[in-house]
């Protein structure tokens, strides 16, 4: 017997011994939203011994059961809830008739919504309210009958913990960090062949934005190897990857053996690739090709905390980003332009950092601004850049390493090495799109949400 019918046959159980139904059908009164108190009194006694006896029963046997909806009220076009397990929902009217689970309102087999915002009246009211142990059933004003499972319905609960769940399905909260920072090493093979593993490397990369992939194949296509069993590269005018080599009658300043400060690639694209895999494929044996790396985030927020103007003025200020130039090889595209714009420092709706886009190549000399501004503009760019270089990390990778970072978060750069060297570097990129996409599929996987 499955958990939900064992919790099902005890909680009928327990009820059919206190002599009450499971279910009672609850007319709505017109009164019902100013007369609350006296009915959720009502239904509290009924749901206190309900849910008491339930708990009795299922407890022992059950980690956590499944204990429907146990009340409700009806305050201000939000219907309060109180599920079995002790947690509650707080669900708006509009809402609840917007997601009507039922096959007319919503496809199970596409998961999406087929009720059109044409057909939604945003000032509906409930005017029956059903719970059980399943869930709610609610009559609605335009007459329409929906029901909504129980987890379905804690998981959506407009709580902060079930919203803080979901904020986190959707991306791992970042955590910071400075010049102290190790990069974690994952192994290329095992990677490929253990998917646990793999789950890893995709949370330490959300998290921290950086790993270190080791032992990768001396070939030029490992990162795009790795990236495809992933999900799929994420292609540029470059192509699907890029030799990093002394280039000559190159097509970008990276492709030379010039020192290169830190800088995130591919500004010149509105949607910057999400992250970058860098392997060495050959390095520079003697002094030169060292790695720069810092975490473009900690550097946000310190110069948020410690000159909120020249947060203010680089998380504000639309900066241009070109690329203009033909291939150098078969695989890239003849004749490229590219234009994008927006600040260095990204921000959301909520004022967090989502992408850095610092690049002092690609950086246009264009500059949509006044003319009296643009001091200022340097002056907080600077600022933003000594912090960035004050909490770096230097190394030198060797064959075989393939290092891995968020390309919207943390920075790069080496130093300039002897120009007939033999040293080769190979860029690709996935986006976050795909990667979080991956690790979302892999919890499920392996029922592991750490
Ligand atoms: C690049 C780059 C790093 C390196 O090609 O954009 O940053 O070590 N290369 O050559
Ligand atoms: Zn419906
Ligand atoms: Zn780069």
């Amino acid at each position: 017997m499955s958990a939900t019918r064992l919790t099902r046959a005890l909680f009928y159980g327990a009820a059919t011994l206190r002599g009450v139904t499971t279910t009672q059908m609850r007319s709505v009164c017109s009164r019902c939203s100013s007369c609350s108190s006296l009915c959720s009194q009502k239904g509290a006694q009924r749901d206190l011994s309900l849910t008491a006896a339930a708990r009795q029963f299922a407890a022992p046997q059950l980690k956590s059961p499944v204990s429907g909806v146990v009340s409700s009220k009806l305050r201000n076009d939000i219907l309060e809830v109180k599920f079995g397990d002790g947690t509650e929902g707080r669900l708006p009217f509009v809402w609840l008739r917007d997601n009507c689970q039922c096959p007319q309102c919503f496809s199970v087999e596409a998961l999406g919504r087929k009720l059109l915002l044409d057909d939604l009246d945003i000032e509906i009211q409930p005017t029956e309210v059903q719970e059980s142990i399943d869930g709610l059933i609610v009559k609605w004003s335009d007459g329409h009958k929906s029901e909504y499972p129980t987890k379905w319905l804690q998981s959506r609960s407009f709580m902060p913990a079930s919203r803080a769940i979901h904020r986190e399905r959707y991306a791992l909260r970042k955590e910071p960090w400075g010049a102290e920072h190790t990069m974690r090493d994952f192994d290329y093979n095992t990677m490929m062949s253990d998917d646990r593993v793999l789950l890893d490397w995709l949370l330490t990369m959300e998290r921290k934005g950086s790993a270190m992939v080791r032992n990768a194949p001396k070939k030029d296509v490992a990162g795009p190897e790795l990236i495809e069993h992933i999900a799929y590269v994420k292609q540029s005018h470059y192509g699907p990857h890029s030799p990093v080599i002394n280039r000559p009658n190159t097509n970008n300043v990276a492709f030379t053996n010039a020192k290169l400060g830190m800088h995130n690639d591919l500004p010149q694209y509105e949607h910057m690739p999400g992250i970058i895999f860098i392997q060495c494929v050959a390095q520079h044996p003697g002094a030169g090709g060292e790695s720069i790396v810092t975490d473009g985030l900690f550097a946000a927020e310190e110069l948020r905390r410690n000159h909120p103007e020249d947060f203010k003025i680089l998380s504000s200020t639309d900066m241009y980003f070109w690329d203009k130039g033909h291939a150098n090889y078969s695989w890239e595209m003849p004749e490229f332009y590219k234009i994008a714009k927006f600040p260095v420092i990204r921000v959301n709706g909520n004022n967090e950092v989502v992408q850095i886009a610092v690049n002092n190549a690609i950086r246009d000399s264009h500059m949509d601004l006044p003319p009296q501004e643009v001091k200022k503009y340097y002056a907080a760019y600077k600022r933003f850049h000594n912090i960035l270089y004050a909490n770096a990390m230097t190394f030198k990778m060797e064959q075989g390493d393939m290092m891995t970072l968020d390309n919207v978060r943390c920075l790069h750069g080496r130093e300039g090495y002897e120009a007939n060297s033999e040293r080769h570097i190979e860029s690709s990129y996935l986006d976050w799109d795909e990667a979080r996409c991956r690790r979302r599929r892999l919890q499920e996987k392996f029922g592991c949400f750490f």
